[in-house]
């Protein structure tokens, strides 16, 4: 007799199967600023392991060091202590040119205020990251159009930032996330300028690239609804990991 699974059962399969090897690792990773007299430890000696296709969220009280983690992690900031290993490689073993190179093909990055360009239209702030990495105008405009389906704004590719609403701007950042076909996409408080209806829309999109394409997010996030959609909340408290909580989907 064939066993018919529950739809959460069937879910929770189907999460299991896209979630692989560990495609980013932080090991006893330590940060300091140093600032006049004043010395922060930011990041006290963090472990964590993000597996392929998983959905993370990092949340933790203000100035407890989930932007310097998430920093470190993707290589835009320098370690002091620890290492972090990126699909096996060691950051420390790569020169700033490979790091650069590695986050323009592999990366994608979601901020808080956007960051767009407000000069450009939707389609072109999508296709910046490939013209960075040198494809040509015409396979760059095709791209970016089909990136601005995924986050259903094609009909907005002729719009400034300015002609476009909260919401429809994080999408247009995320259609530029995900451009050039990325391993991983870190967000860091995605929803903090957008209000509950919309923040929720942009994490359901999150949750589906992640499932549809098996994209790896991790998600800097004050709010526990945004959280409660990912496969997992790890806890930061002073510059620790003070637990997690693994969400059911695994
Ligand atoms: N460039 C810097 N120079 C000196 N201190 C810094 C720097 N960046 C961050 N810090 C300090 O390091 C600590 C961690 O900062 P971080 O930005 O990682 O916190 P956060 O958890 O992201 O906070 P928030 O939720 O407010 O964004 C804070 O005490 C902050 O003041
Ligand atoms: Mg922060």
């Amino acid at each position: 007799m064939a066993v018919r699974m529950s739809a959460p059962a069937a879910q929770a399969q189907e999460t299991r199967q896209r979630i692989g090897a560990t495609i980013v690792e932080a090991r006893s990773v330590r940060k300091t600023y140093e600032t006049g007299a004043v010395r922060v430890d930011a990041l006290r000696g963090i472990d964590l392991a993000l597996e392929q296709g998983e959905m993370v969220a990092i949340m933790g009280p203000s100035g407890c060091g989930k932007t310097t983690l998430l920093n470190c992690l993707s290589g835009l900031d320098s370690l002091d202590g620890g290492e972090v290993l990126i699909e096996g490689t060691p950051l420390s073993e790569m020169s700033d040119r490979e790091r650069t190179d590695y986050r323009a093909r592999r990366m994608g990055f979601v901020f808080q205020f956007y960051n767009l360009m407000p000069v450009l239209t939707a389609a072109e702030n999508v296709e910046l990251p490939l013209l960075l990495a040198r494809a040509s105008g015409d396979e760059a405009r095709r791209r970016a159009l089909d990136a601005l389906g995924l986050v259903g704004l094609v009909d907005r590719a002729n719009h400034v930032p300015d002609a476009l609403s909260g919401g429809e701007r994080q999408r247009v950042t995320i259609a530029r996330s995900l451009v050039n076909d990325p391993a991983i996409v870190w967000a860091d408080e995605p929803t903090g300028d957008l209000d509950s209806e919309n923040a929720g829309e942009i994490v359901e999109l999150m949750r589906r690239l992640n499932v549809e394409r098996g994209l790896t997010f991790l998600i800097v996030t004050h709010d526990i609804a945004i959280g409660r959609k990912t496969d997992r909340i790890v806890r930061m408290v002073d510059g620790e990991i003070r637990g997690e909580e693994v969400l059911g989907m695994r």
